[in-house]
């Protein structure tokens, strides 16, 4: 007997297991596997999490040694995969060539007679490395320059950093953007992670599955608020706006982004070390960004509760990554990218877990369209006049109702 219980944005439903991270929204508590975010944000690096999340530990001295040099090799980028950044339009929206990159990596790979690349741990490594290689290649395509292949003596952060720039970062702005990575490599079954599985579940190898979280990844809902956070502290200009501007966005009946979280009920765990760090970012280059999203989240927290009561609104991880990001000197447009250089292990680690214990996904939905009826034949049809008609039928309504 089918399911009559219709849950749209799958708010509660419980569609697999993983052992990989675990979000306590009520509690505020994100960990990945039974380590505490906090400790992680202060204590480890980005690399020490990629290897947590792929191998299940954190890895020794020598195995960390180890991996800093193979994710800086790993991470140079295929000529084919440069040739396709070179022929794209300058004005090209950082994320849709992030997505087309992403996707023709496989390009220069070996196939196996489905069709399907290796997608175990030795291809996660690779595609890591080179996903952040491709966003800093974007970023100096765009503006005339040329790419910059990583650094063996860097780490991941400050090879990124790097690469867009040709300058080492500072230890600050190294850190941050370390940070910034660690916090963000994982978060349960968010969409875009989820979007990888169901591909992944189908069987289709890795690169199919993180082309697919990249583009789901680039929504305003999900990855795409940082921006939107950037435009808003643009246009807030002085912090005592603030609370004008927030008052007036609700009135149109607009979000406040980077305010909000299906999970988080309190203020995102995130939230603290990506508020520090932008602090001390902004003390080094003299910047107003992080002023002004302290005033637009006093305004936000202000605002909202009086506004909805009942309904727990504050910053998410998104809120301080705009500040954050634009002192790194990144261009807004970036932002998003920036989140897949990181999440990219996350989707990674769940692609391969669901490959360890596969099921096809494949939920149902609840049928609401016109009955069954007779066939109109050519010369008896009405013209629809180019009028799309997606929403319910109220036959179909009033026969689901019951
Ligand atoms: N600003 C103003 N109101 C907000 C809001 C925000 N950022 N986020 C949620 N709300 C309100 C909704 O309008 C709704 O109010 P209503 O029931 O009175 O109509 C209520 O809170 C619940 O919203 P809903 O969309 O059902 O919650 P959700 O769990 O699906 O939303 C988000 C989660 C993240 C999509 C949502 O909070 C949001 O859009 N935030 C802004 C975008 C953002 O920062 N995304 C990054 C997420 S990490």
């Amino acid at each position: 007997m089918p399911s009559t219980v219709v849950n749209p944005g799958l708010e509660g439903v419980v569609v697999g297991e993983t052992v990989l991270s675990n979000v306590e929204g009520q509690i505020g508590r994100l960990t990945y596997r039974g380590y505490d975010i906090h400790d992680l944000a202060s204590n480890v690096g980005f690399e020490e999490v990629v290897h947590l999340l792929f191998y299940g530990a954190l890895p020794a001295q020598a195995e960390l040694e180890a991996l800093h040099r193979s994710l800086a090799a790993q991470g140079a980028l295929p000529e084919s995969t440069l040739a396709i950044l070179r022929a794209i339009p300058r004005d090209a929206w950082p994320m849709d060539v992030l997505r087309t990159a992403i996707s023709s990596l496989s390009h220069v790979l070996p196939n196996d007679p489905t069709g399907a690349h290796a997608s175990g741990v030795d291809a996660a490594f690779p595609l890591v490395a080179k996903t952040s290689t491709i966003v800093a290649a974007w970023d100096r395509l765009r503006r005339g320059l040329d790419p910059i292949a990583p650094r063996p003596d860097l780490k991941h952060a400050a090879n990124f950093l790097y690469m867009r720039t040709g300058e080492e970062p500072t230890p600050e702005q190294e850190r941050a953007l370390d940070t910034y990575f660690v916090l963000l490599a994982d978060h349960s079954f968010n969409a875009s992670t989820f979007a990888a599985r169901v591909v992944a579940s189908t069987n289709a190898d890795l690169y199919c599955a993180v082309t697919a979280a990249v583009a789901t990844l680039t929504g305003q809902l999900h990855g795409g608020a940082p921006s939107g956070v950037m435009d808003t502290l643009e246009a807030i200009v002085e912090p005592d706006r603030a609370e004008g501007y927030v008052r007036d966005l609700l009135a149109r009946g607009k979000r406040v982004m980077g305010i909000g979280h299906r999970e988080y009920k309190i203020r995102d765990p995130r939230a603290q070390h990506l508020d520090a760090e932008a602090k001390e970012l902004a003390q080094q280059v003299d910047s107003r960004w992080y002023e002004l999203a302290v005033a637009l989240e006093q305004a936000s927290n202000k605002v909202l509760q009086e506004a909805k009561p009942d309904r727990k609104l504050y910053a998410n991880v998104d809120f301080y990554t705009a500040p954050l990001l634009a002192d790194l000197g990144l261009p807004k447009d970036e932002f998003t990218c920036v989140f897949a250089c990181s999440r990219v292990a996350g989707w990674s680690a769940h692609v391969l877990e669901q490959y360890s214990h596969n099921r096809l996904i494949r939920p149902q939905a609840t049928y609401v369209g016109p009955q069954i009826h007779a066939l109109e034949p050519l010369a008896q049809r009405a013209a629809s006049n180019g009028q799309a008609t997606l929403r319910r039928s109220s036959r179909a309504r009033d026969s689901s109702s019951g």
